[in-house]
């Protein structure tokens, strides 16, 4: 009878127990953001659980890549704060439940990492954090990280016809994850990368804390601008330097197919394109088109640039340095910054700088994949003869291979100057990217083997030991935190080609910042810790 009673006692409390478990990871975790002391908005109107009818539509709005449309990893809750507070409360709350976060500015990493997990994730989806302060007097900005660049853009444009930002070209991309990774655009040989200009910051860190530059330490501020937002905390808000621009710049783009000869021409820009004056960025972009002579396919390099300068000084530039391209008079546009900004954009002459709002875009309903490299020295001609072909397969409809080149202020940076290495020394960056339409795996499969066999045959023609490539063009084809592990071994595969010599030392960052490694992903930057102590990924 003693037994008995001591056994269902014991039983009971075994019960309860269980009764208590039933709720499950992610209930516990919303109750804990609503239990959250300080938390200064409601936050109850800024969480999306699965079961909430809004959900899809708050989780696929930024979803900027086919790939990750469907995909059955999805987030536990989709938090979209008002405030600090929230991120605050979402932090602890993750860590006190098992959750991991992925954090999402702009949605547009190229392996979606931002949205798509294999473990109990939430997202922290900044959108709602976008506020935008210009102060065109002094030459600068805040930006909270859920802006967009067109939305920055937008607003310098409204303060100032002569004040502008160098950063990237697509007006959706979210300056969270840009500016945390480089950010360039076609002012980079003049200004260098946006991360060149963040003065400030505030983050979250993984205790809760909001830092400035001032309390988070120098090394976590040298980290967060080319090293990665995603490895070290939140970041809510940049600080930036605005830099002029004149008041009428010069657009062109010529398109030369190889009967017009395309390879004698990429010839030359491989030789020039870095050493122009710096005000003139002249991207080569190659893609597959018809020929308009004999109907059959061929490869044209499209020049694609942007002149600070009036036309009048352009034309004498390109006969002097240049004219194999043959530019005249007639391909060149003068028109104010930002309309240089939705002209390389792609929208109409004339439309209204307020599409630079949309965060919308067409190329989200496409499949994509891409990858990177640098150039030090020009490719051969018989090289890119051989590299011609790859676009008559039928994987390459959709493709193109952009060089686009370095030099003027990219030459004055040292490569430690912030975690982006890749400075002096190169020539150029080349993007390799291919589109598709077609649903499932085959498809995938296909225009996967596409990528990887272009990739494999440049191997001989770019930059070794490492491959460098651009963080803010993720591949997880060049290595990834696996084998459910992350180890300093491993992400050194990838790290030393994203970072070269900075990856140590944002390795040591991670370390005094993150120990426990709360902030990871397939790419995030591991703790020094012994391959013994591993951290299950
Ligand atoms: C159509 C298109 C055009 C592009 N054009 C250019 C270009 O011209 N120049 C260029 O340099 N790059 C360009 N990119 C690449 C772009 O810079 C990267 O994809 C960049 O990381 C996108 O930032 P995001 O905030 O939109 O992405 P997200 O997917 O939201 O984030 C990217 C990464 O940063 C992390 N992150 C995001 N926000 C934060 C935050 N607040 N705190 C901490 N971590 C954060 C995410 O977790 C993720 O790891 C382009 C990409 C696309 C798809
Ligand atoms: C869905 O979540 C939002 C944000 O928390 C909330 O405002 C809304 O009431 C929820 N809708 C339903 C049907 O639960
Ligand atoms: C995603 O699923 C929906 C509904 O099942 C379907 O209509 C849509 O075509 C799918 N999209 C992709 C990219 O597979
Ligand atoms: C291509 O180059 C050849 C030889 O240099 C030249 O004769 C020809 O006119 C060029 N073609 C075009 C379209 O520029
Ligand atoms: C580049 O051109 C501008 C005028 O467009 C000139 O002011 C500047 O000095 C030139 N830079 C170099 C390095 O020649
Ligand atoms: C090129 O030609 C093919 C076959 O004739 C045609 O289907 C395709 O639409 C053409 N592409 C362009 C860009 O004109
Ligand atoms: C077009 O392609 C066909 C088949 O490859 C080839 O025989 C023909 O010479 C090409 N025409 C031109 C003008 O290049
Ligand atoms: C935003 O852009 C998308 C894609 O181009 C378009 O479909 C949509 O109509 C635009 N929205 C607005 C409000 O202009």
């Amino acid at each position: 009878m003693k037994y008995l009673s001591s056994y269902f006692t014991f039983a009971t409390a075994i019960a309860l127990l269980f009764s208590f478990d039933l709720s499950s990871a992610d209930e516990k975790f919303v109750q804990c953001l609503y239990n959250y002391p300080h938390i200064t908005n409601s936050i109850s109107s800024v969480v999306y659980t699965q079961t909430n009818s809004s959900y899809s539509s708050v989780l696929d709005v930024s979803i900027q890549n086919r790939r990750f449309l469907n995909i059955t990893s999805k987030p536990q809750v989709v938090i979209t704060p008002l405030d600090v507070s929230h991120i605050q409360a979402t932090i602890i709350c993750a860590q006190r439940h098992g959750l991991q976060i992925r954090t999402r500015s702009g949605g547009h990493d190229y392996e979606g990492l931002s949205y798509v997990a294999g473990v109990s994730f939430v997202i922290l989806d900044l959108i709602n954090l976008r506020g935008i302060e210009v102060d065109a007097e002094n030459k600068i900005a805040w930006v909270e990280a859920g802006a967009t660049i067109g939305e920055l853009y937008y607003k310098i444009s409204q303060k100032s016809k002569t004040l502008g930002f160098p950063a990237g070209e697509c007006p959706p991309v979210g300056v969270g994850g840009h500016f945390s990774g480089g950010g360039y655009g076609y002012m980079m040989r003049k200004y260098g990368l946006a991360a060149d200009h963040i003065i400030d910051a505030k983050i979250v860190d993984v205790n809760g804390n909001l830092l400035d530059k001032g309390t988070m330490g120098e090394d976590l501020f040298w980290a967060i601008r080319g090293g990665g937002g995603a490895s070290f905390g939140v970041i809510v808000a940049w600080k930036i330097n605005l830099v002029s621009v004149p008041s009428i710049v010069t657009v062109f783009q010529v398109g030369r197919t190889l009967e017009e000869n395309a390879t004698e021409i990429i010839h030359k820009w491989q030789r020039v394109a870095k050493k122009f004056n710096e005000s003139i960025t002249m991207k080569a972009n190659m893609v597959r088109v018809n020929s308009s002579k004999s109907g059959n396919l061929t490869v044209e390099a499209q020049f694609q640039s942007l002149y600070l300068g009036r036309v009048d000084d352009l034309i004498p530039l390109m006969q002097k340095s240049f004219p194999e391209l043959g530019l005249v008079r007639e391909d060149c546009t003068e028109m104010s910054w930002i309309e240089s900004i939705l002209y390389k954009a792609g929208f109409a002459k004339g439309q209204s700088t307020d599409v630079l709002l949309n965060r919308t875009q067409l190329i989200g309903l496409l499949f994509f994949k891409a990858k990177s490299d640098y150039v030090r020295d020009p490719i051969p001609d018989i090289a890119l003869e051989g590299l011609w072909p790859f676009f008559y397969e039928d994987e390459a409809q959709d493709a193109y291979i952009q060089f686009t080149p370095y030099g003027g202020r990219m030459d004055e940076i040292s490569e430690s100057e912030t975690p982006f290495a890749h400075r002096s020394g190169y020539l150029f960056h080349i993007q390799y990217g291919v589109y598709w339409q077609q649903k499932g795996n085959a498809a995938e499969q296909r225009h996967f083997n596409w990528i990887r066999r272009v990739y494999k045959y440049m191997e001989p023609y770019v930059s070794k030991s490492p491959r460098a490539a651009y963080l803010n063009y993720r591949d997880l084809d060049i290595g990834v935190n696996n084998n459910g592990y992350t180890s300093l071994s491993q992400a050194s595969i990838w790290g030393f080609k994203y970072f070269g010599n900075n990856f140590y030392r944002l390795a040591c960052v991670k370390t005094r910042v993150d120990p426990q490694n709360f902030f990871r992903n397939e790419q995030s930057i591991p703790p020094l810790i012994s391959e013994r102590d591993r951290m299950p990924l």
